[in-house]
């Protein structure tokens, strides 16, 4: 998993609980790195799920949440320095619709080493979209955070609702209802 990943995930925390408070979590956690991550660099994901694990047993926040705001967090980073990613989307579902075969497309390139999902759509109504996401990695709750995050992005409001799919322990089906 990319670097930045981790660094942004850091971020979030010392915003959340302040710098000494990371520190503290960091140094009680047994981490390959001794929790010091560059942008740069490429880390196990499995590092991240203790990283999280680690920040839900200090916060009491289970790490679901922790994973969800993360998403959020983490749409803001991608808006801020891929902005090019969403100007031209009319809302987002267009957008949703363009991460698989646009958007983590032009990730894959730019980085060949980077671990992405995969995501299939389809627009059930005009106002519901079908998603299945397939990964291999616990970010369930990550991708949901980056989906509502999506959302309001471009100001809409909508009911998400996510179930996992019977037979397949990599996937999960996210249905994403707009209201009006
Ligand atoms: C709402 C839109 C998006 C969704 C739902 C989404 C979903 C995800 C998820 C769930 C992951 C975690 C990996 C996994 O689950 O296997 C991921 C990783 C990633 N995504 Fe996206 N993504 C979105 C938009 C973007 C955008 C706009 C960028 C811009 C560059 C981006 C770049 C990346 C990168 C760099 C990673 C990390 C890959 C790695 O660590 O190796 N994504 N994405």
């Amino acid at each position: 998993m990319k670097g930045t990943v981790f660094v942004e995930l850091l971020k979030m925390a010392e915003d959340a609980f302040g710098e000494d408070v990371v520190d503290h979590v960091l140094d009680n956690t047994e981490l390959a790195n001794d929790g010091v991550y560059t942008a740069v660099g490429n880390y196990p994901c499995s590092e991240l799920v203790k990283i999280v694990e680690a920040f839900s047993e200090y916060s009491g926040i289970s790490p679901n949440v922790l994973q969800v705001k993360f998403g959020h967090w983490m749409l803001e980073h991608f808006a801020e320095h891929y902005s090019e990613f969403f100007t031209g989307k009319t809302g987002s579902f267009e957008m949703l619709e363009a991460i698989d075969l646009e958007i983590h497309l032009e990730v894959k390139k730019l980085y060949p080493d980077a671990e992405l999902p995969r995501f299939e759509t389809k627009r059930m109504a005009d106002n519901h979209l079908s998603m299945r996401y397939s990964s291999p990695r616990p970010l369930v709750g990550f991708c949901h955070g980056l989906i509502e995050a999506c959302v309001l992005r471009f100001d809409e409001k909508a009911s998400i609702s996510r179930c996992p799919i019977e037979h397949d322990k990599m996937s999960t089906k996210f249905d994403i209802m707009l209201e009006k």
